[in-house]
Parts: structure tokens; C-alpha cells; sequence
């Protein structure tokens, strides 16, 4: 059986939190001479003099009626790389805990592993890009806290078979990491909706892919109550900064633009998948739920430096363990996507 106060780390249970002075005068005051700031405002239009919230709830209000998710059940991160490095300092003690990884997938686990001194175990997806139960079952021993599961993965682009992701939700006695960056290019479904029936699930999302806001670092954790208090525990005490609350509280009110921009990218994808499939050089172009798609080549270095030469930067995945010869190509407006296309009929294989 799961059980969260068998996971946590000892330090972090006993961890008194920073309590800053935002956490203790909570109400509203004329003055404020509590938090050292600058009382003359900042040196520009705007003033950001003052700490923001700490918890960002005004954000997590806006998010909560989005995604159907109580506020105490959402954690928000300086992105959701945030959320990864916390949820190794919460739950992974240094040296002595393991965490299972399923590449290829995305490479900030691996890194956050690696800086937070934590074992990584590999369990490679199959030849066609699904896990490999029986080999995860093997990996898992009483030291392993954290599965990462990438759906949509990145950078294979396809979605992980959902009973899968159920058999290990309701096997494992650690936690079950679903990052899902990519879900609103998805046909399938959110695994948000299975908060409540997995104690062991956190779900991660973000701001940076289908809301276009990348450059504000906004990332999200969906989880248990008890697991989102203890990340709240763990965090720094401002570490969503005022200006990108006050901007994604703005473009979360603007949900029909984002959804129109889906639309158009998933219709873009389709059509650069149609185009670029009957090019010699490719070998494959792997099905995809996200807004990229992974395209395997005669020779992708050489594709990747012709490209280059004219301009466009597209991401190289030939060193990649089951990606070799692959390219992924980030699905950009119609004008760039023609470029793209133009580029590539004066490649020579
Ligand atoms: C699968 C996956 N998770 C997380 C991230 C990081 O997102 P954020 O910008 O919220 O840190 C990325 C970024 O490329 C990603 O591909």
C-alpha cells in the first residue's frame, strides 16, 4: 500500500518551513514596513516593489476553474522543471534512493538525478515506444521512490497506453510522475481527473508548449493535498515572480485563442507530415500526440547541418538510444513551416 509518510524523506517531515513576511501578515494594511522592500516603488512604469504571493492563488483560482482541480490539489513551479527538482528533494534521499526513467524521454529527470545525487534505472521503451512493464516490475526495489512517465513523451511525440500507466498507478508504492507538457495537443485524456483515485499520482503540466508562455516559467504539479503541502514546504518562498503571475492570471482568461492555436498547429502537423514523408531521405515519421513530430532519416546530422545552413534550427536526436537517424521538428506557423519544407527540397540525400 502507498503510503506518503513512507516516501517522504525524514529531513523534509521534520522540516520547519521558511515562514516569510507575507506567510505571517496575511490580511490587508496601509503600511507595510515588514519585508525590507523598496517603499518608493521600482524604477519603471510598472511597480514590483512589493514580494508576490507566495502561493500564487490567484493563478491557481483561474487554473483550478480550467482544469476542474480544487486550488489545494495544484502546485506551481518556476516551470515544471521546478516541480521535478522538488519532487526529488522531497521524496529521494541522496545516495541511497533510485528513481526509474523510460527512455528515450524527456532529459531533465536524468539531470535532476543526477544533481540531486539519485540512482537512475533505465527501463527503455519497446521498439514501438511503449513501456516495458515486466522490465519496470524487475527495475523496482525498496529504495526505488519515483516513475517518470512522459505522455505525450518527449521526444517520440506518442502518447503511453493509459491501462499501462494504470497497472503501475495502482502496483507501485512510490509515486507515479505523469508529465504530461504536451496533453493539450493529445487525443487522449488528462490522468488529472484520477486524483482522486491514486494517492501515488502527480501530474505534471505547464504554461510553456500549447499556452505559449515559456518565457514566463510557469510549470504544474496536480497531486494529493498532502503531497502538494509538502512541495509547498520545499519551495523557495517567491517562486513564482509578480509579473509572470499577473501575466498568466491575463492569458488564462484567453483560453479561446489557445484553443484556436491547437487547432492550427495539429492541422499543421498533419500537413508537414504529409509532405515531408514522401522526401527520399526519410525513413519514418512516428505517429504523434504533441505539437513536434520525430522523423527518422537516411542521416540526421546531415539534415540537421543543411538546415542550419539556411537558417532553421531544428533539434538533433541521432545520439538518442532508440532515435538514431531521428530529427524532431517543432511544429511552427505556416509561413516557417515552409520554409522548412523549402529547405528540404533541395536537400541532398
Ligand atoms: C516533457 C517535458 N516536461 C517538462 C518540460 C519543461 O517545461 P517547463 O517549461 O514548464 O519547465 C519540457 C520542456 O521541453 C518537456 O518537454
Amino acid at each position: 500500500m502507498f503510503n506518503i509518510n513512507n516516501i517522504i524523506r525524514e529531513n523534509i517531515k521534520n522540516l520547519k518551513p521558511y515562514s516569510s513576511a507575507r506567510d505571517e501578515f496575511k490580511g490587508e494594511a496601509s503600511v507595510y514596513l515588514d519585508a525590507n522592500e523598496n517603499a518608493f516603488g521600482s524604477p519603471l512604469e510598472t511597480n514590483y516593489h512589493r514580494y508576490p504571493d507566495p502561493l500564487a492563488h490567484a493563478v491557481k483560482l483561474e487554473l483550478s476553474k480550467i482544469k476542474g482541480v480544487p486550488p489545494r490539489n495544484i502546485f506551481l513551479g518556476n516551470g515544471s522543471d521546478e516541480a521535478i527538482d522538488i519532487l526529488f528533494r522531497s521524496f529521494c534521499n541522496p545516495g541511497k534512493d533510485n528513481v526509474i526513467i523510460v527512455p528515450p524521454t524527456y532529459g531533465m529527470y536524468e539531470v535532476s538525478a543526477n544533481i540531486n545525487d539519485i540512482t537512475l534505472k533505465r527501463v527503455n521503451l519497446t521498439e514501438d515506444f511503449q513501456l516495458n512493464l515486466e522490465g519496470i516490475a524487475e527495475a523496482i526495489d525498496e529504495n526505488t521512490k519515483l516513475i517518470f512517465i512522459c505522455s505525450p513523451n518527449n521526444p517520440t511525440g506518442n502518447s503511453i497506453n493509459r491501462e499501462d500507466v494504470e497497472t503501475l498507478l495502482a502496483n507501485f508504492n512510490g509515486i507515479v510522475v505523469i508529465d504530461e507538457a504536451y496533453i493539450n495537443f493529445s487525443r487522449q485524456k488528462s490522468f488529472i481527473q484520477e486524483l482522486t483515485e491514486y494517492a501515488n499520482l502527480v501530474v505534471l503540466q505547464t504554461l510553456s508548449k500549447a499556452w505559449g508562455l515559456a518565457g514566463l516559467r510557469v510549470g504544474m504539479a496536480f497531486a494529493s493535498e498532502e503531497i502538494i503541502e509538502i512541495f509547498n514546504k520545499v519551495k523557495p518562498p517567491y517562486n513564482i515572480n509578480q509579473s509572470s503571475q499577473e501575466l498568466a492570471l491575463a492569458a488564462l482568461k484567453n483560453v479561446t485563442q489557445v484553443n484556436e492555436w491547437i487547432k492550427q498547429i495539429l492541422s499543421e502537423r498533419d500537413n508537414l507530415v504529409l509532405n515531408i514523408k514522401n522526401f527520399d531521405f526519410v525513413i519514418d515519421i512516428y505517429p504523434s500526440d504533441a505539437n513536434f513530430i520525430l522523423v527518422k532519416t537516411t542521416d540526421a546530422n546531415q539534415v540537421y547541418n543543411h538546415l542550419v545552413n539556411d537558417g532553421i534550427i531544428i533539434r538533433n536526436r541521432n545520439k538518442v538510444e532508440l532515435c538514431e537517424g531521428c530529427v524532431r521538428i517543432t511544429i511552427g506557423t505556416l509561413e516557417e513551416n515552409k520554409a522548412l519544407l523549402d529547405s528540404l527540397k533541395s536537400y541532398k540525400n
